[in-house]
């Protein structure tokens, strides 16, 4: 990347936990990921790597970042970054929707959006997300590092903690599919019997964000009448078993659920894109 002269576009999508990075390099869009705790390592990496650059903020730390930059940035709203970014992977990755549909990013906080015919309403947001991820795995587990964590809970075992709707009917025929969890860490006499590993209430802690995130959405996709739902967001990114649980739980909800490659760059590149 060195020895550029030219101008180089960077969109940043500076979030809550991590700042989402999107450039240019030769008409291909590249990513960079920094931690939102070390802005100055951004400053950094732009000022070794480029020589002129054009930057586009989005995000809740947008301003503070522009603060550190020195020299003019343009900033965009974060819905409409995310949207354009959106619209912009959707078609690139062929994926269309005919009738509008839901979009849930899963960031550090979740937020939850109706897009249709181009335009973008928020509906609803929830304090269940990334960081309930992260804080709930330390103080289940001691566990800080993202990947350590994911890694860990893929060797969980729910059944040790959830109470699922076949365990409260003990095999009588329930209304509802016995599959379903009737309460997420509802086993409290099997725990008080035997302390869960570490591994088990990692998964849970995932289960539980999971299946929240996903019953809101359900809700929302119900009230704008579509069946479609796309999740996004950096929580999702390596984590197969909470993007398995949400497939799952999203279809046996009746609904479409959808995720894309590169999603949580999705502020980033709308940033990028209205340079
Ligand atoms: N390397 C990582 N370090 C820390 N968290 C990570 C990492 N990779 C993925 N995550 C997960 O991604 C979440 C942050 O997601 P995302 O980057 O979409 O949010 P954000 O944009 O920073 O926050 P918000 O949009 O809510 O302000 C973290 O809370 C964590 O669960
Ligand atoms: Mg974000």
């Amino acid at each position: 990347m060195r020895g550029y002269s030219m101008t180089t576009k960077i969109g940043i999508d500076a979030g809550g936990t991590l700042v989402k990075v999107a450039y240019l390099d030769n008409n291909n869009i590249e990513f960079r990921t920094f931690r939102s705790q070390q802005l100055d390592e951004v400053i950094k990496w732009i000022t070794t790597n480029f020589e002129r650059v054009e930057v586009c903020l989005t995000g809740g730390k947008s301003e503070i970042l522009a603060q550190k930059l020195q020299g003019p940035t343009q900033t965009i709203v974060e819905f409409e970054a995310t949207s354009k970014g959106v619209d912009y992977l959707a078609n690139e990755q062929n994926l269309h929707f005919s009738n509008g549909f839901i979009l849930a990013n899963v960031g550090t906080g979740t937020s939850i959006h109706h897009m249709k015919d181009g335009k973008q309403e928020r509906v609803i947001g929830s304090g269940v997300g990334g960081g309930t991820l992260l804080g709930l795995s330390y103080l289940v587990s001691g566990e800080t590092e993202y990947e350590k964590i994911i890694n860990l809970s893929l060797q969980g075992n729910r059944g040790n903690i959830d109470l699922k709707v076949e365990d409260i009917f003990e095999g009588a025929v329930p209304p509802i599919s016995g599959d379903l969890t009737a309460s997420n860490f509802g086993k409290l006499s099997k725990m008080m019997a035997e302390k869960p590993s570490k591994t088990d209430a990692l998964a849970s802690v995932i289960g539980l964000i999971g299946e929240t995130v996903v019953t809101i959405c359900i809700q929302v996709a119900d009230t704008y009448q579509t069946s479609d739902i796309l999740y996004i967001g950096s929580t999702l990114r390596s984590n197969s078993i909470l993007a398995g649980i949400m497939n799952n739980y999203t279809k046996l909800r009746g609904k479409q659920p959808f995720f894309l490659e590169n999603g949580e760059f999705s502020g980033a590149i709308g940033a990028l894109l209205s340079i």
